[in-house]
């Protein structure tokens, strides 16, 4: 599971606070059954500070490559890329336990053998991927956290960038979408101060729809029909 080479970051010292809830309504018995006995069979096993994980030996079966969501929500995306590319391994990092429950349901439901999981922070996990361990990860509709005393509290942030810039395959794909266009503005400003990503946008039809091969979530459908347009935006890996 675990090799010599260091992490460039220590994982431990990243464990801090994730913002937000973790928990919602009180599940009823047959998701809280799901919820234990998939985090039993489906937990990523953080690897000891100093160590790193090979994640494509986190699958039962080989996979060609591995990609990786960040706060997943009810994890609809997640489930529907794993059913779509069954040749990939999709992690999914998501602290908010109804959701967790919502994609082991998922899961279950729809046989996917290609799927593991991580109830906690998602930096905890790219802080102990070997470099150029994925090839795609995905940021949806994360927290905007609008206020500027808040804005510290955003995912993309130049620290988030380097650890998904060592951890994506050069020519990898970081695919964000958001319905706040300050989250949008935000992540462009931060993405072309960073020197790893380029934006793979020709013109305004490549973000403002999503690719044929990006499936919807939740969080999409409660933007739309509050009448907000969400911006898709994909960026690649440099070499
Ligand atoms: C607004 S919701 C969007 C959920 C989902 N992506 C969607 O589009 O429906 C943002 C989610 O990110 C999760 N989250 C926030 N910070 C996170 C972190 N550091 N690592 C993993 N997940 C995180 C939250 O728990 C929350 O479920």
């Amino acid at each position: 599971m675990t090799t010599g080479d260091e992490a460039p970051v220590d994982a431990p010292a990243l464990r801090r606070k994730v913002f937000g809830r973790r928990t919602g309504h009180k599940l009823r018995a047959r998701q809280a059954d799901i919820l234990e006995t998939g985090l039993d069979r489906l937990a990523v096993p953080l690897p000891p500070a100093g160590t790193v994980l090979d994640p494509k030996t986190l699958f039962a079966r080989p996979v060609g490559e591995v990609w990786f969501e960040i706060g997943f929500g009810g994890g609809e995306h997640l489930a529907a890329q794993a059913e779509a590319n069954p040749e990939v391994g999709l992690i999914g990092a998501e602290p908010f336990v109804n959701g967790m429950a919502s994609l082991l349901r998922h899961v279950e439901e729809r046989h996917l053998d290609n799927v593991r999981v991580l109830a906690d922070d998602a930096r905890l996990l790219l802080a102990a991927l070997p470099e150029a361990s994925l090839a795609r990860a995905f940021l949806l509709f994360p927290d905007p956290w609008p206020k500027s005393r808040h804005h510290k509290r955003r995912f993309v942030q130049q620290e988030t960038l380097d650890l998904l810039a060592r951890a994506l395959k050069p020519g990898g794909e970081f695919r964000v979408a958001s319905d706040i266009m300050g989250y949008i503005e935000w992540t462009l400003a931060q993405v072309g101060l960073h020197h790893a990503f380029e934006w793979l946008a020709e013109g305004p039809a490549d973000w403002r729809a999503r690719t044929a091969d990006w499936p919807p979530t939740r969080y999409e459908a409660k933007a739309i029909a509050a009448g907000r347009q969400p911006a898709y935006l994909r960026f690649r890996r440099l070499p």
